[in-house]
């Protein structure tokens, strides 16, 4: 759980401790030497920082105790579950009602039922079902990562992206690695992000060797979970960032179906997609995956088993988004899906995986539908991205056409997110005190 205002331990078991925050129990990874029960950590993702000291937790916490109670009370207010009635349908109503009150799985084939409602009223109720199943399971924590988009250039020829080799109208960018140290150590003292993305291209200009020393470079100036997004970096090579500091890795399988994904990324196959990610898990690694929703030829059996895939690959967060055509590529001509297509996926995501699941509203989404945010996280969404890339360089990683917040500087970005989650009643629990503190009241 992402909570990163301080936690007490309060039961160590090797790796693995528990942490409190004001009554509730989470559990996290610890590689702290000589942590003991009683001290004060920040934890993020399921993973342990820093430690931080008794007199300054106590401090964070009494700012924060009003607050946290407050945010917690209108989250509920917004949570509540009411059994569909009107036009929607007795089957909804009854599968709705036993998902909302019940614990047991949900089959399959009524993951897909849901995934093929069509009407606006019913999958307003798949929405607020699968919100009261978050807020029930999870609470009300909101994860804030910060992500640094650090080159453009990329060697792949993936039939959707903007930024792919297809793209030769691309403005092509790369910050030099002292860059990359500099913004990302600016975004976790200045601005207070504990969670950060190091995203690219597939660059060959960047060696494993100069990945590592940003890792590194970072991890020890500041404290901060660190997200690998470069691609396939070899099973060799994540084993090397693991050892450099890097404790998660982006990475979407982008589509489960085989044939779909072997279209898409010619040279390529899902196999071997799929063996990073499962080799980065036993590593230790906390797996952000997903995949495009509405690419041409995918059907919704695709996006449910797309779900199915994220579940099974036990990834940390979900992240799935809709494919929106850029002119510069094979795809140019395609279409993107509606918005509901993602607010059920969202749903059924939360549906499917309900207790422990993070999921996050992707930038494509919010490109597509201005409101992207605020519906995601009113459908069993939990997380955000901000995007820390220089402003004059935000608007060059065009994955896709006019992608949201690309004219916005990095402190709109921050207090347009904290007046949202002060707005749904969460906790923006992956950003500092200093600025969740003086936004939110
Ligand atoms: N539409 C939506 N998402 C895209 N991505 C790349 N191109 C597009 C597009 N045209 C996504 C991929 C990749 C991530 C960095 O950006 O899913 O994993």
């Amino acid at each position: 759980m992402c909570y990163s205002i301080p936690g007490r331990v309060v039961d160590i078991d090797g790796r693995t401790i528990i942490i409190d925050y004001f009554g509730e129990q989470r559990r996290a990874v610890n590689e702290i030497k000589n942590l003991r029960i009683g001290d004060y950590i920040y934890a993020q993702g399921g993973y342990v920082i820093d430690a931080v000291p008794a007199g300054e937790a106590e401090e964070v916490l009494a700012l924060w105790k009003e607050l946290f109670f407050e945010l917690q009370e209108r989250d509920q207010s917004l949570s509540g579950f009411t059994r569909p009635s009107g036009q929607t349908g007795d089957r909804l109503s009854r599968l709705l009602e036993r998902i909302a009150t019940g614990g047991a799985e949900v089959p399959e084939e009524d993951l897909l039922y849901f995934l093929n409602l069509e009407d606006e009223a019913d999958i307003a109720a798949l929405m607020q079902a699968a919100n009261h199943l978050r807020h029930k399971h999870l609470g009300n924590s909101c994860c804030i990562h910060g992500i640094l988009e650090f080159s453009n250039y990329c060697s792949q020829a993936c039939g959707y992206c903007g930024i792919s080799a297809h793209n030769k109208g691309a403005n092509r960018y790369r910050m030099m690695p002292e860059e990359v140290v500099e913004a990302a150590c600016r975004a976790i003292n200045k601005y207070g992000f504990k969670a950060l993305v190091l995203q690219s291209g597939e660059d060959p200009a960047y060696s494993i060797d100069d990945l590592c020393r940003i890792v590194s470079g970072i991890r020890e100036r500041e404290p901060a979970l660190i997200f690998i997004s470069c691609g396939e970096v070899g099973l060799n090579g994540l084993q090397r960032l693991y050892e450099a500091g890097a404790r998660g890795l982006l990475m979407r399988f982008e589509t489960g179906n085989p044939r779909l994904y072997e279209q898409l990324h010619p040279g390529r196959s899902l196999d071997s997609r799929l063996e990073h990610l499962r080799a980065a898990f036993d590593m230790g690694y906390l797996l952000i995956t997903g995949g495009l929703i509405g690419l041409p030829g995918q059907t919704r059996e695709d996006v449910l088993n797309d779900i199915l895939l994220t579940r099974s690959l036990r990834a940390e967060m979900y992240s799935f988004g809709p494919f929106i055509p850029h002119p510069g590529t094979p795809l140019a001509g395609a279409h993107s899906p509606s918005a509901l297509e993602i607010i059920k996926t969202l749903s059924v995501a939360r549906i499917a995986d309900a207790r422990d699941a993070k999921i996050v509203i992707t930038t494509s989404f919010e490109t597509l539908a201005e409101d992207a945010r605020r519906r995601g996280l009113s459908a069993g969404a939990n997380s955000v991205m901000i995007s820390l890339t220089p402003d004059t360089l935000r608007r060059d990683y065009t994955l896709y056409p006019d992608r949201a917040h690309s004219n916005e500087s990095l402190e709109y970005q921050i207090s347009d997110v904290l007046d949202l989650l002060s707005d749904l009643g969460r906790a923006p629990t992956d950003i500092g005190i200093s600025h969740a503190d003086s936004q939110l009241t």
